[in-house]
């Protein structure tokens, strides 16, 4: 969900490596509609120039505490009553080990102790090195300020500036970009288990064969993505698909329609919500040939048979759960016409008490879509928009029926 289109935000950047990523972050949050003041430390200003972050702000930055722009010569007062939130990143552990003791000796450290708690939020991305993210003095000091209210962000894993491999480098800008786009997001899903399938099934003729569909995944990841951040503890089942997985989401991996209507069947369990998006295969070969099957010298063209793959959301919708209202299904139907009558018809078909329409054809692998909802009460359309923004009021729509 894009909610930071209108938020205004401080930046801040303490010393680190990592500050060439806030560069990217900065722009990022200016895409997505948020304006961005600045802040640096001393520190900060050795790994990244004040005017590249005035560049891609559209603001001049504020590096001291003495800076005479202000007529009444208070910026932590000023920068810190109109900002939405605090966002430090990088947060080094140094400046982590600040905030801790309320320590106030640079424009930044003082601006985050001025801040009016309960009005806005100070959220800090660490970075640092894996020995010193591990330190107990470090992780006593994260847990303090977790217990301080301040909202901490994981470590990225990975490859690090010095050399060494391990915890503690800081998100990637899009990852904090999703994070931030979450803090800010209604929990309307909140304390709910939610399961989606997504992407396309594949249905092996031979080991270098198959059957499968144009569905990209992106419209169940995108609700994914919007499920997560309203709150709810979100798993997708995804076939094959290359998309990166949204943040804070469990992703199970599968293959085949009867891969995926296993992986349903452990899932569903636990789930008060159920939103069926994949184009599961209808069909998959009769058999499976072990060996790759060889082009004939007569010509003779290989004889598939077909037997029919379980419905998944039918058998889902149609347990106990479900009809008791413990489990909400909703259905997605993929058509290339007569979009209303199909949906109407599916939905009662299958049982469930939303299913979601769209035109197959001009929707797969787009990264918008245009949908219908179809319940008993009758049909609201959701007129052409980016997937994420669809997902975002399809999740409004699920937590209203709830
Ligand atoms: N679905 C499923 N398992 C299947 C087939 C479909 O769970 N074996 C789910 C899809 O994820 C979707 C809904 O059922 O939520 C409708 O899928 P769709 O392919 O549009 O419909 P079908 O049931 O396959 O019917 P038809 O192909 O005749 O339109």
């Amino acid at each position: 969900m894009n909610t930071l289109a209108g938020k205004h935000l401080v930046l801040g950047l303490s010393g680190g490596i990592a500050c060439f990523k806030a560069a990217e972050l900065c722009r990022a949050l200016i895409k997505a509609g948020a304006s961005v003041q600045v802040v640096m430390t001393d520190a900060a200003e050795h790994f990244m120039t004040a005017v590249t972050m005035q560049a891609l702000s559209g603001r001049a930055v504020y590096t001291s505490q003495w800076d005479a722009r202000e007529a009444n010569n208070m910026a932590h007062i000023n920068l810190s009553r109109e900002a939405d939130a605090i966002v430090v990143a990088p947060a080094s552990a140094d400046f982590l080990a600040k905030l801790l003791h309320g320590r106030a000796d640079d424009l930044l450290s003082l601006m985050c102790l001025a801040r009016p708690i309960d009005k806005v939020p100070l959220i800090v991305a660490p970075a640092m090195n894996r020995e010193m993210w591990a330190n107990p003095a470090t992780q006593r000091n994260v847990a303090q300020l977790k217990a301080d209210c301040v909202y901490v962000l994981d470590v990225g894993q990975g490859d690090q500036a010095c050399g060494e491999t391990g915890d503690g480098r800081m998100l990637e800008a899009q990852e904090i970009l999703e994070d931030l786009q979450a803090f800010f997001a209604p929990k309307l899903l909140a304390g709910k288990t939610v399961l989606v399938t997504a992407g396309p099934t594949y249905e092996a003729i031979d080991p270098v064969r198959g059957i499968t569909n144009l569905s990209s995944g992106k419209m169940g990841f995108a609700i994914a993505r919007a499920a997560r951040q309203a709150g709810a503890d979100v798993t997708v089942i995804a076939g094959p698909v290359s998309l990166a997985t949204p943040r804070g989401v469990r992703r199970i991996d599968v293959r085949s329609a009867q891969d995926m209507f296993c992986a349903v069947q452990t899932q569903v369990t636990q789930a008060q919500i159920f939103i069926a998006t994949a184009a599961v295969a209808d069909w998959r070969p009769h058999t499976q040939a072990d060996q790759k099957i060889k082009k004939d010298a007569a010509g003779h063209t290989p004889q598939l048979a077909f037997i029919e793959n379980p419905d998944i959301l039918a058998g889902v919708a149609q347990s106990d759960r479900a009809q008791n209202g413990a489990l909400f299904c909703v259905g997605f139907a993929a058509e290339s016409h007569d979009l209303l009558a199909h949906a109407t018809a599916k939905r009662l078909r299958k049982q469930v008490p939303l299913l979601v329409g769209n035109i197959g054809p001009s929707t797969f692998g787009q990264d918008d879509n245009a949908l219908l909802l179809v319940d008993a009460l009758g049909a609201t359309e959701l007129p052409r928009a980016s997937k994420q923004d669809l997902a975002d009021e399809l999740i409004a729509e699920i937590a209203r029926r709830l």
